[in-house]
């Protein structure tokens, strides 16, 4: 049983998918068990550089990763940050790469009142906060 917005690993591929439909089955990749990416909040270790924090710029919102920046090396990197809103309707998320610096500006067009911040990180995993205006 999956739900929606899950987001799930192969450990011999790589792959790393998200349930649109959530469905009873087990999700299988390279003939073995998916591993269920939990989301890891602010008491978790490693927080400092993965808990996405979220700053008013403006008129702007920007979500950043970590009180102290995250690295963005070849081998060690956010692959993406999104805000999510309320009622999983809305997602804007950006993808990122080595070298570019770990930052979604939510632009004043889609700012959500109230919204759930995510980001991945290659090898630490699903990290979230959350926004309340
Ligand atoms: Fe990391």
């Amino acid at each position: 049983m999956t739900n929606k917005l899950e987001i799930y690993k192969c450990n011999v591929c790589g792959n790393i998918i998200e349930v649109i439909n959530p469905g009873e089955g087990e999700l299988v990749c390279c003939s073995l068990p998916m591993e269920h990416l939990e989301e890891k909040k602010e008491d978790s270790q490693f927080q400092e550089k993965h808990v996405p924090i979220i700053s008013t710029e403006g008129e702007n919102k920007i979500i950043r990763v970590g009180s102290i920046p995250h690295p963005m090396e070849q081998n060690h990197y956010i692959i993406f940050i999104e805000a999510i809103s309320p009622d999983k309707k809305y997602i804007k998320r950006k993808y990122l790469s080595p070298n570019e610096e770990p930052k979604l500006d939510l632009k004043s067009t889609c700012n959500y009142d109230n919204f759930t911040a995510r980001e991945l990180c290659n090898i630490h995993g699903l990290w979230t906060n959350e926004y309340n205006n």
